[in-house]
């Protein structure tokens, strides 16, 4: 199964009854398998979670630590960006050079990779010497 079909099937199971707008991930361990979360939120908004990190979290779960590409896709008209949390979860296993593409449910794709989407990102190096 392509990762954009892993996608569209757990967008369908997000669970966002207060934004309405469902976001599913897919992504690809190194392993080649293929790990999706959606998100699932809450009445108490703040405790909402987005799609990137229930997939990260899957494929930890399953014994996976790096992942090799990733999938998003959303109901939006235009391809939606990991939000800036989920950029700092997706750096955290993945290459700057692992690809991510944002598409929406209408087929519409755009690529970027996880270094473009958290330049200057904050990492381990920073805490040396410290
Ligand atoms: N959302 C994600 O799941 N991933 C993103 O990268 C952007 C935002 C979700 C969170 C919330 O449930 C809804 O989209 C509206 O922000």
């Amino acid at each position: 199964m392509t990762l954009r079909q892993a996608a569209i099937d757990v967008w369908e199971r997000a669970y966002a009854p207060y934004s309405n707008f469902k976001v599913g991930a897919a992504i690809r361990g190194a392993s080649g398998a293929v790990y999706v979360g959606c998100n699932v939120e809450n009445v108490a908004y703040p405790e909402g979670t987005c799609a990137e990190a229930g997939a990260i979290a899957a494929m930890v779960a399953a014994g996976e630590t790096k992942l090799t590409e990733i999938y998003v896709i959303a109901g939006s008209p235009s391809p939606v960006p990991p939000c800036g949390g989920c950029r700092q979860k997706l750096a955290e296993f993945g290459a700057g050079d692992v690809p991510v593409t944002m598409a929406t449910m209408s087929g519409a794709e755009q690529a970027t990779t996880i270094a473009a989407l958290l330049p200057g990102a904050f990492d381990a190096g920073h805490m040396e010497g410290n």
